[in-house]
């Protein structure tokens, strides 16, 4: 019996089939539903004791998924698990690391004391860092990020000859200048400005030089497109050649895949933190790799 045991409480199987494939970890049986009333119903299924629990999750629509999750990770405490820890590749709440508005909820800050009050460690894929500038600033429990930059510049200088990168905003500046600066690439950033949840603006790039390239649009997450979509109407009218987008995490409001993809885009491209017909990056690599540095016995707990 492994001394390591996995639950699945998202529905990426691939990922997880990826991942165990590479390590010693059993998969347990966890059963989630719920009653007619809404409320949540978690039996954990596999012996938990004196074990080493890795949950994997990831967090979009959060707030459906963040009581089974607790209550799976407080049950498996409770039948004798020596450790909880979260795999969540998309980390949801990371947007709101401000009080833009009088009495607004950080909730950055609060959900992360939620999840560190829950979970020995977590690990993470390209979390939305802003003005926290690590994860350590915000959570309270040994954290690890996963850096797909690598898997997204591999990905780019195979499939996408004479590629210009571009990023729509400052806040993407990392992950472009990252890849640039891996594949050699050139790249430009925007500025953008939101007015609302659904409202942006983006600055227009410089054209001229780069008719001949393809633009690729880099950015950590797609919500509602709209940034995306912004750009490429700039790109559009400037007559260049129809933008791919590569993103980490797809999260795709409101179809934003149809509406990006109606804008002119050429193909959209996304890891496999979230299960999408986008998805042609795989990082289960990259968690199989960074996973064993997490468990208690390699962190000396
Ligand atoms: C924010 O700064 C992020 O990097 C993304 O640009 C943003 O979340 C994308 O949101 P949307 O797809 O709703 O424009």
């Amino acid at each position: 019996m492994s001394d390591s045991l996995w639950f699945t409480v998202d529905n990426n199987i691939e990922l997880q089939q990826g991942v165990l494939s590479r390590l010693d970890i059993e998969l347990g049986n966890v059963l989630i539903r719920h009653f007619p009333d809404g409320e949540s119903y978690v039996r954990v299924e596999s012996d938990c004791r004196d074990r080493d629990i890795i949950i994997q999750c990831t967090l979009t629509e959060p707030d459906a998924r963040i009581l089974p999750l607790f209550f799976l990770a407080d049950t498996a405490r409770e039948l004798g698990a020596r450790s909880v820890g979260l795999i969540a590749p998309y980390l949801a709440y990371m947007r709101q690391d401000k009080r833009f508005q009088v009495g607004e909820s950080v909730s950055s800050r609060l959900f992360a004391q939620y999840l560190s009050a829950r979970f020995d460690w977590l690990l993470t894929v390209d979390p939305h860092l802003h003005r926290f500038h690590t994860l350590e600033d915000l959570y309270g429990i040994p954290c690890r990020v996963i850096h797909a930059a690598p898997a997204l510049t591999s990905y780019i200088a195979q499939a996408i000859p004479n590629a210009l990168l571009i990023g729509p905003d400052s806040e993407s500046e990392q992950w472009v200048s990252a890849i640039a600066k891996m594949g050699d690439m050139p790249y430009q950033v925007l500025q953008k400005e939101r007015r609302g949840d659904r409202e942006v603006s983006v600055s227009i790039p410089e054209t001229s030089r780069w008719k001949h390239h393809t633009p690729v649009l880099i950015d950590d997450m797609i919500s509602t497109g709209q940034t995306l979509i912004e750009t490429i109407g700039h790109l559009k009218s400037a007559g260049l050649n129809a933008p791919i987008c590569v993103s980490v995490h797809g999260l795709f409001s409101e179809s934003a895949d149809v509406r990006i993809m109606a804008a002119g885009a050429a193909r959209i491209v996304t890891t496999n933190s979230i299960v999408h017909r986008t998805n042609a990056i795989d990082l289960a690599p990259l968690i199989a790799e960074a996973l064993p540095t997490m468990l208690p016995v390699h962190r000396g707990a």
